[in-house]
């Protein structure tokens, strides 16, 4: 069992850290952690945000631990050499596609969110969110037009077959939990939505137990801060999908608490927080390690079958959590050091 350890910039080494040490009480059989050079941090020491020797390492793993890319002095290098294009191109390389971002209230948390505590209690979504398509991963360019003026221009796109493939993911993760998948996008505008929306159709017609709704993406913000419970799974493209998982994160209560899965046809994934690198914040034991530990718990889970140990993480931050070790973006005082052994006390 081979893990690729990849903690980029920013906070991502410190939260990183922490799981690492998680991973390792735990003393399972066998496993193996590699580490690895990503984003800005690579740039710098590689003139590459994701190095050929980083991407070799990725290939021979089971699974990725991954922290967090993003460094503001890189903010203005080529597109191609910005630390998020090691996300970006993990996620490509190695086919990873479905992304799964759950969010769920932890017990006795809904204070913490930022909506009012009687709607945020019911919170209980899966974000299964495309990963290798839409405008992300479409031509772009940035043109100057005749009269002098530049313009900046991407191509939003899905096929057929990648909506499909993304939808059964969201069928499928919908008959493990409460059968309600609702796809989300922009049909009433955007041509890729509609092809979108007519593929998600088609598909269902293999679940006939899965109650399938559709909601355009600003309806979907609304609802999500109306009344999150009323959603289950929600399958939507990248772009929605980036910018509606945030969203629910702080409709939990901080984005320092959510784990996320990036996964391909088998077993490969890669698990990352859902939050970035915070370069405001690095350094200085501040970050809130939970989500990367969090996400540790996934990778062993999805990645590696290993269920036990996966709950055994997932309760031992849900004990600290409910015994008020709280990070500064929780209110708390509680540094990324001592989140972390507060975590291994409890395992
Ligand atoms: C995310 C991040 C990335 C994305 C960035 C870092 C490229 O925001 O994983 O949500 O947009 O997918
Ligand atoms: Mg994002």
């Amino acid at each position: 069992m081979k893990i690729a350890v990849f903690a980029g910039d920013g906070i991502g080494p410190e939260v990183t850290r922490e799981a690492v040490r998680v991973l390792e009480a735990l003393e399972l059989d066998g496993l193996e952690l590699v580490h690895g050079d990503v984003g800005g941090a690579a740039w710098r020491k590689h003139g590459h945000p994701l190095p050929a020797e980083t991407l070799a390492i990725a290939r021979d793993s089971d699974a990725i631990l991954f922290g967090a890319v993003g460094d503001f002095e890189c903010d203005r290098l080529e597109r191609h050499l910005r630390p998020e294009q090691a996300i970006l191109g993990l996620r490509k390389e190695l086919g990873l596609f479905a992304n799964l971002r759950p969010a769920t209230m932890f017990p006795g948390m809904e204070h913490f969110s930022a909506l009012r505590p009687e709607i945020a209690r019911a919170i209980d979504v899966l974000i299964v969110r495309e990963l290798n398509g839409d405008v992300y991963f479409g031509e772009k360019g940035i043109r100057t037009l005749d009269n002098g003026e530049r313009q900046g221009w991407d191509m939003m796109s899905y096929t057929e077959s990648e909506v499909r493939r993304i939808a059964h993911v969201g069928f499928r993760a919908a008959m493990g939990r409460k059968r309600k998948l609702c796809s989300v996008d922009k049909a009433n505008v955007l041509e890729t939505s509609q092809v979108w929306r007519d593929t998600v159709i088609e598909v269902a017609r293999e679940y006939p137990e899965v109650e399938l709704t559709h909601m355009y993406v600003d309806n979907a913000a609304m609802q999500m801060v109306k009344s999150p419970g009323q959603f289950d799974v929600i399958v939507t493209g990248n772009l929605f999908g980036d910018i509606l998982s945030d969203q629910a994160s702080m409709c939990v209560g901080s984005i320092g608490l959510l784990a996320s899965a990036a996964l391909s046809d088998g077993s490969m994934g890669l698990y990352e927080p859902i939050h970035g690198s915070a370069p405001d914040i690095a350094g200085q034991d501040k970050a809130n390690p939970m989500a990367t530990i969090l996400s540790a718990a996934m990778l062993l889970r999805h990645s590696l079958g290993l269920e036990a140990p996966a709950a055994r993480i997932e309760a031992a931050v849900a004990k600290a959590l409910g015994d008020g070790v709280l990070g500064g973006d929780l209110g708390g005082t509680a540094g990324t050091t001592a989140i972390g052994d507060a975590v291994l006390a409890r395992l």
